[in-house]
Formats: structure tokens, sequence, C-alpha cells
């Protein structure tokens, strides 16, 4: 109940952002003593990762709002909006990062040549050259074959020798490709081998109207057959926006866990009476568990399990203690990784640590109470998209690190986890597609769903 009252009284908060976009302010009021590439003049270089006055968020937001007379530095908070000192911070972080990035080796793999990384060396194999178009997500079966969706709508299978078979499943849903919506995702029940249960995550309407849906079903010659429903919103919370779909699914001792994003709803996903920009859990069989969060809140969805979000597209369990970690597309400089709990509130939009894509000032709070933190998130964006645990036996100094899949960086990011905290990070593949799934297979190699080149893609550990 009080989640739900309180989030109505935050719509006005973030509505007053002006529109100017970032570079311009930059180019405006900070470039003549910064440099127009921020490599500084009569003000010191804001990239070069020194900083006199702190580096941390509140620090920089301080040097730009009261400045420092004295020295020649003007107090900002008298002529630009917090929105506007907040989208300058982020500015500057871009390209400080990216300053930083350029003198640094990434590990690119190239022909049959070994990658090298911090802890492990592999080699990166094509699993799956040809035939795949926008290829989304890989599961695999318990017995060696792999399903593969297709955002266009189609359902494909590799069988156990790894060859791609040219004919479809026939007979799934109708799936409507809209924007970032289609077929999306697919993964086997955990009792698969008894039951037999694939499901599927996909956008389902007309172009007006469309909101993500879940199914299960089975195959038999290459059909899809006894199809039950296990997630269908409401037809009147469909929508026309193309993006912001999610989704990811986790099972976890008969439960399932799965993403919508806000479809570009924004408030939407502060309200909880509505299922965009949300985390649900569902029995494996659609059912609501009694205990869900918000089971007694009147007028609130009794399959919510976390609220806040604006677009997860990365889900996995840490099968050494049952914690929940999402990967979540935020604006412009607001990618994060969340740890997902009941009832928690993860702020979108009210908090965020990014700005508008197109460059203009979007909030200027990056926390507030009653509203979670992520555990890390990424300036300048990677567009998350993907997420497993490395629970194979071929790269042990792997073991347990979080595999993170970005689709603008064309990057896989190896994230140490400890207490549910963020360690470290390495990127560990860089520059060989748009990665849209990452997953370790039951073989311990770790396949990479690419698009553009639209492959599935192998890393193996160097052999003797
Ligand atoms: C008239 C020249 C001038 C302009 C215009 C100016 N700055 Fe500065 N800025 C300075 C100087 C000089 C310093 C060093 C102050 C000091 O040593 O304390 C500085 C310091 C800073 C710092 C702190 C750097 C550190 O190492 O801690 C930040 C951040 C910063 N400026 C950002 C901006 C931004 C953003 C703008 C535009 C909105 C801007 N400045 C416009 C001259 C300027």
């Amino acid at each position: 109940m009080r989640y739900f009252y309180l989030c109505i009284l935050f719509v006005t908060s973030f509505a007053h952002a002006k529109n100017e976009h970032a570079d311009a302010l930059y180019s405006t009021h900070c470039a003549a003593c910064h440099g127009a590439e921020l490599g500084g003049g009569v003000g010191g270089s804001l990239i070069d990762g020194i900083w006199k006055h702190g580096a941390s968020n509140d620090e920089i937001t301080r040097s730009i709002a009261k400045g420092n007379a004295q020295m020649g530095m003007v107090a900002w908070e008298e002529k630009l909006s917090a929105e506007e000192i907040r989208a300058l911070v982020i500015y500057i972080q871009e390209n400080e990062a990216k300053a930083i990035a350029q003198k640094q080796q990434v590990p690119v793999p190239k022909g049959n040549e070994l990658t090298r990384t911090q802890l492990h060396d592999y080699r990166l194999e094509i699993f799956v050259d040809k035939g795949l178009v926008n290829p989304w997500a890989i599961a695999f079966l318990s017995d060696g074959r792999k399903l593969v969706t297709e955002k266009a709508g189609q359902l494909r299978i590799i069988d156990a020798n790894g060859e791609l078979d040219p004919k479809p499943i026939t007979g799934i849903p109708k799936v409507m490709d809209h924007g970032q919506g289609g077929l999306m995702e697919v993964a086997a029940h955990p009792d698969f081998s008894n039951n037999g249960w694939i499901y599927l995550g996909f956008n389902e309407g007309t172009d007006s109207k469309c909101i993500t849906a879940v199914v299960r079903g089975k195959i038999k010659d290459h059909a899809w057959v006894d199809q039950e429903w296990i997630y269908r919103p409401d037809r009147k919370f469909r929508s026309d926006s193309g993006v912001h779909f999610g989704t990811r699914f986790v099972f976890h001792e008969g439960y399932l866990y799965f993403p919508i994003g806000e479809r570009s709803g924004m408030m939407e996903a502060q309200q909880l009476d509505n299922p965009k920009g949300k985390m649900f859990r569902l029995h494996d069989d659609g059912r609501i568990p009694q205990d869900n969060p918000f089971i007694n809140t009147p007028g609130a969805l009794a399959e919510i399990w976390s609220y806040g979000h604006r677009n997860p597209q990365g889900l996995v369990m840490d099968a050494r203690d049952g914690a929940l970690y999402s990967t979540e597309h935020g604006p412009r400089g607001g990618d994060e990784l969340n740890l997902i709990q009941a009832g928690k509130n993860y702020g979108w939009p009210v908090i965020s640590y990014g700005m508008n894509y197109d460059g203009t000032p979007l909030v200027s709070m990056t926390e507030k109470e009653g509203m979670e933190q992520p555990l890390v998130y990424w300036v300048p964006s990677i567009a998350v998209c993907g997420l497993d645990f490395y629970t194979g036996d071929l790269f042990p100094k792997w073991q347990n690190d979080l595999l993170v899949g970005g689709l603008a960086s064309q990057e896989v990011r190896r994230v140490r986890i400890e207490n549910q905290k963020v360690v470290s990070q390495e990127i560990i593949l860089k520059n060989v597609g748009r990665v849209r799934d990452v997953a370790t297979g039951p073989d311990g190699k770790i396949y990479v769903v690419l698009n553009s080149p639209d492959q599935i893609v192998q890393m193996v550990p160097a052999s003797e």
C-alpha cells in the first residue's frame, strides 16, 4: 500500500528538465576554458582521470554547481538547472571513460589466434555461421539439442551435432515483430527431461497494441504442441511503443521469474496496477504465489515481484545463494546491474544515473530513500543484453563470475561478485558483433549469440 500511493507524488519531479543537449551545454558554457575535446585549457582537463576536487558523482556535481571563484571557475548553479548540471556530469564521465578506454588494450579475437585475458586465454570458434536472422536467445536441452529464437518469430533447433535445422518449429504462437519486440526469450524447464516443457517470451498483439507475454509448450516432430498460457497481460495494457519489452526467464524452486520493460511509459514503472516496468514471480504453471510481496496491496497486480524497472534484458540466479541479478537498459549512461529483491523499487524514472539518449537532461537525482541503488552502472552505456553466471569446468578461474553481454559496446564483461557486491570487472570479448545473449553451455563453453553478424560463437579454452 505504502509503495503504491507514494509513487503518485513522484510524477512531477522530472518534468522540468530543459531541452538543451549536454554537448551543446558543454560547448556553450564550458569549452572555452576546458577545451572543445575536454582536454583542458585555462581550466584543467576533464578526461585525464585526475580530479582535484574528487571524482565521485557528488564531488563533480559540486565542482560544477559551486565553482571556485578564486580560481576562475563559475558557480554554475546560478545559471544551469540541477538536471542540466547532472547531464554535464554524465557527459564528462562518458568522455573520460572513452579517453581512458582508448589507451587500454581490448581482447578482440582474430581468426584462430588465442585471445588473452587476465585469467584465461581462449579461442573463439564459430558455432552457427549462417542461416540465422536476428537471433535473440539460446537454450540448451538435456538431449544435447539447442533452441534459438529469431526476433521476427521463428523458433529454430540446432541438433546435437551442432547443425542448424533449416526448418523452424511450426505452430508457435503468433508473434508481433514490432520495434525491439518480437520472439525473445526461450528456456527449457529445469525438469525438461521428464516434462518436456519449453517456455517462450514474445510480443503479442498488433503494431498499435502489443505487450510481452509468456507461454509454454512441447516440441513433437518439429511442431509446437500442448501450449499453455503462463502470463498474458490484460489487453488494456498493450501499447504501440516500439521499445522496452524485456524479457528473460529464471526458474527456481518451482517459480518462474521474468521482467517486462516499461514500453516508454516511464512513470508506469512506478504504478503497481500496471505490468510495465516490472519483474514478476509466478509458479512455473502460471499460478500466482500467495506469498508474493503485493498480494495484499489493494489495486496492485499480485504477480509483481519488484518494480521501477526500465528495460531488463538479462536475468540470472546465483546458484550459490539464490540471489537474483538483472541487467537493465537504462537511459544514456544509466545501464544497471541490480540485485532483485521482493517488493523493492528500482527507481526508474525517478532516479537514474543516465540522461536521455539525445543528450538532453533527464533527472537530477541518482538516489532516493525507498529506492534501490544498482550494484553497478555503466557510463557510457554498453546496452546490456544477456547475462549468465559462468558455471562450467573449462574456465576454472572464471567460476561463478557473471558474464554480461553488451549490444552497442559489442562486448562480454566478466563481473566478479562477492557477497552480492561487484568487486571487479574485465572485458573478455570485444568487437566481434552486437552481443544479444551469453550463456554457459552444459559443455562448459561460453556461447555468445551475436547480431550483425547474425552468428553464434563459442569461447573455448586454449588447448596445450
Ligand atoms: C572561465 C573559465 C571556466 C569555465 C567557463 C568553466 N570552468 Fe570549470 N574550471 C575552471 C578552472 C580554472 C577550474 C579549476 C578550479 C580549481 O582549481 O579549483 C575548473 C574546475 C572545474 C572542475 C573541477 C575539476 C577537478 O579537477 O576537480 C569541473 C568538474 C569543471 N570545472 C567543470 C566545468 C563545467 C561543466 C563547465 C561548464 C558548465 C565549466 N567547468 C566551465 C575554469 C572554467
